[in-house]
């Protein structure tokens, strides 16, 4: 067991200042880890879309603060009430805790936790945050607390989160890989196999091929789904969708026929059993529930946003459709990660066909506008060596 530190850590991190401010690379203080906390130095990021939305205000408007949410990192220091993990452990933080004994836990039916529940105050559990920064300079002046985006604040040389939100690793897993497996991918797979249990010899369709949406493809495929039709704007996800276990493409851009039509006439006219809504579009939620069989079909709803607008039609609903929605596809942060870890050793999963761009922390803007390349699928943050 180590000795809780009462050091504070100055590191690099990016700050997001405010709605559509870019993001900047500043000095950071970064406090030691309470009771039930740890301080991770982080290793490797990633970044997902929901990082963008965040910094334009998404989901609540909570400023200065430090968006990622994707990461892997060593743990450098633990509160005293902390046993399971020590500095040295490699370490995934999250954003959905797991108590395995609350109703909801128990439930076996979400993992959405009653005990911890999703980090959205940007706060740790106590109300207060780990992280600030001196804005007159090193020298004199006041300190400002910063937010953890979903308490994880990934881009940042070292940051602090409760132990019931963090997962250990088998360090044979490539760094890089292990970060796609805390948001992106991982909701999508997740979202075909622990939300929908998407059933052997079913037709899938998913909407918006980006990390989402390939990791439901994945998921679809590993569950057994006979037909999966991708949907997407982007020509070149035509052949990155195949290599996931995609058997159809459809380009709305070639007609002008709405997407629930287009897979109907794919899916043999009655309609998929499953679609995946990976696109954030609001008006899609419609294209979605429309996709699937009347009666059976049922709809998951991933892609977020800062919009609420469009309306829900009751009608398709009513003819016996489910619309489900989920955070992190149902996944279980400690009984289900592991089982996705290993998934990941056995080389199952085409987590390396996401990695399109790699930049320093220093670069950070650069990663933000890679994100709106079309062939972008995950831009990797690095971080200098461990022994900085
Ligand atoms: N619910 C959750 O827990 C959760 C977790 C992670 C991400 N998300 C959300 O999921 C969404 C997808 O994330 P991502 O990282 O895969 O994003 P992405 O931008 O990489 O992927 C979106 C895809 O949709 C396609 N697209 C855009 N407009 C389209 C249109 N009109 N018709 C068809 N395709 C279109 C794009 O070409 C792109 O391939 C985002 O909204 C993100 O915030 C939700
Ligand atoms: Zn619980
Ligand atoms: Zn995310």
């Amino acid at each position: 067991m180590c000795e809780p530190t009462s050091k504070i850590i100055t590191c690099k991190a990016a700050v997001s200042w405010g709605v559509g401010e870019a993001v900047k690379v500043e000095k950071i203080q970064v406090d030691p880890p309470k009771s039930s906390e740890v301080r991770i130095k982080m290793l490797c990021a990633s970044l997902c879309h929901t990082d963008i939305l965040s910094c334009n205000g998404f989901l609540v408007p909570l400023f200065p603060r430090i968006p990622g949410h994707e990461g892997v990192g060593m743990v450098e220091s633990v509160g005293e009430g902390v046993t399971e993990l020590k500095a040295g452990d490699v370490v995934m933080p999250t954003y959905v805790g797991e108590c395995g004994k609350c109703d909801n836990c128990r439930s076996g039916k979400t993992n959405l936790c009653h005990t911890y529940p999703l980090p959205f105050s940007g706060l740790m559990p106590d109300g207060t945050s780990r992280m600030s920064i001196n804005v007159d300079g090193e020298g004199g002046g006041e300190r400002t607390n910063i937010y953890h985006l979903f308490t994880c604040a990934t881009l940042s040389e070292y940051t602090v989160i409760d132990v019931n939100y963090v997962v250990k690793l088998d360090p044979g897993i490539p760094l890089q890989h292990a970060s796609f497996l805390s948001c992106g991918y991982s909701t999508g797979f997740g979202s075909a196999w622990k939300e929908a249990s998407v059933h052997e010899g079913s037709t899938v369709a998913v909407l918006g091929l980006g990390a989402v949406g390939l990791g439901a493809i994945e998921g679809a495929r590993t569950q057994g789904a006979a037909r999966i039709i991708g949907v997407d704007i982007n020509v070149k996800k035509c052949e990155k969708g195949k290599v996931f276990g995609m058997t159809d493409f459809i380009n709305p851009k070639d007609t002008n026929k709405p997407i629930s039509e287009l897979v109907k006439e794919r899916a043999g006219g009655l309609g998929a059993d499953y679609c995946f809504e990976c696109t954030g579009i609001p008006a899609f939620v419609n294209e979605a529930i429309e996709s699937t069989k009347v009666g059976i079909g049922t709809a998951v709803l991933i892609g977020g946003g800062n919009k609420t607008s469009g309306e829900i039609n009751f009608l398709p609903l009513l003819c016996g459709r489910t619309l489900k929605g989920t955070i992190y596809g149902g996944i279980k942060t400690k009984s289900d990660l592991p089982i996705l870890f290993d998934k990941c050793l056995k080389k199952e999963l085409h987590l390396d066909e996401l990695w399109t761009h790699e930049v320093c922390l220093d670069e950070i803007n650069k990663a933000f506008e890679l994100m709106k390349e079309t062939d972008c699928l995950k831009v990797v943050i690095k971080f200098p060596s461990p022994n900085h």
